[in-house]
């Protein structure tokens, strides 16, 4: 997403790179979303795995986000999951990513003018005819998760879940694993908040989304940055990063958690991929959430209005 939009200045050769150093150590995940710069985002994973070894593309599992409404302003119309609207999402985004086939496809916002089962049954038709391999969900309720998943197999749900945003572990985490459904979490590094690396006079561009985002906003940046700072002293006794001690610690929830880190230049992707060597023992997990208890974060994930589109809030 980074690679294309909402982060200030994108760097097209820099995302190309970082793509290929990623397949290149063996990730396999690459995450895009229709709306990510209006079909930017999945041109750049288009010409990415275009330009890399022979076989780049069957390893790899393009996982894409539909049904947010744009306007020609980069504005937001809300979202739209008529089956006749998935169809649609799903030939543009065919022949955008150049491949004849989606490996995850899912929603990103509940639309809430049509049932989520008409949605599902959509992309399950598009599963029929080959187009689509697995159908996933994208921060949606445990009730809504049912739903779903009893009118077709869910593979996955892609969430927000990090050190500083818990939520999922009342409900939803339960009930993804009681229907057998894997997590993406995302915002692992809550936007680049707790990786270590933002500082609070950082200038954003206008349409940084962080410019807007509750948790960066004046008093609570200044919070939560100290909370950085108690994670900071951990890192360090245990010779990681900040950033690699919170990717770390999503990896230890669970086999079934898939971080999702959304590194746009090769330095983050080789710090983000040195969290794979890290170990927790004794008393550190615990230590880490004692520094940085849950619901320990001043402000919402989401501004108010974008809240209120979040089916795993309500
Ligand atoms: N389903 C949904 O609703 C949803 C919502 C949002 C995102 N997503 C998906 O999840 C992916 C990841 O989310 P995200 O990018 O918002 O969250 P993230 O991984 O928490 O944050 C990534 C940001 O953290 C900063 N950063 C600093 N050090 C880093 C490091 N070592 N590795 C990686 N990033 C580092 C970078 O900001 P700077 O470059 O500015 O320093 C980077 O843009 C997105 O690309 C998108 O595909 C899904």
């Amino acid at each position: 997403m980074g690679m294309s939009a909402f982060y200030g200045d994108v760097d097209r050769p820099e995302s190309i790179a970082t793509i290929h150093a990623a397949l290149d150590a063996g990730v396999t995940l690459i995450d895009t979303g229709d709306f990510y710069g209006m079909g930017h985002n999945e041109m750049l994973v288009r010409e990415a795995l275009r330009a890399a070894p022979a076989g780049s593309r069957e390893r790899a599992l393009i996982s894409v986000k539909f049904g947010a409404l744009r306007d020609p302003d980069g504005g937001w119309a809300g979202h739209d999951g008529r089956p006749a609207a998935v169809r649609n999402f799903a030939a543009y985004s065919l022949q955008r990513l150049g491949t004849d086939h989606i490996d995850v496809y899912r929603i990103a916002r509940v639309d809430p003018g049509v049932p989520i089962e008409d949605t599902v049954g959509a992309i399950a038709e598009l599963v029929e005819a080959g187009h689509v391999r697995h159908i996933g969900l994208s921060e949606v309720g445990a009730e809504t998760l049912r739903r779903a998943a009893s009118v077709a197999p869910i593979s996955d749900l892609q969430i927000e879940y990090s050190l500083i945003s818990r939520g999922i572990e009342d409900a939803i985490l339960p009930a993804a694993r009681e229907l057998g459904i894997g997590v993406t979490a995302y915002g692992v590094l809550s936007r680049g908040l707790i990786s270590g690396h933002f500082a609070a006079d950082r200038e954003l561009a206008a349409d940084d989304f962080r410019g807007m985002s509750p948790r960066f906003q004046g008093g609570n940046l200044s919070h939560n940055l100290g909370l950085v700072e108690r994670l900071r002293g951990i890192a360090g006794q245990k010779g990681v990063s900040v950033a690699q001690l919170a990717i770390a610690w999503v990896l230890s929830r669970g086999e079934d958690i898939v971080p999702l880190v959304g590194a746009r230049r090769r330095e983050q992707l080789a710090e983000a991929l040195g969290a794979l060597d890290v170990e927790f023992g004794g008393d550190e997990l615990a230590a880490v959430e004692r520094a940085v208890p849950r619901g320990a974060a001043a402000g919402e994930r989401y501004p108010a209005p974008q809240m209120a589109h979040l089916d795993s809030e309500h």
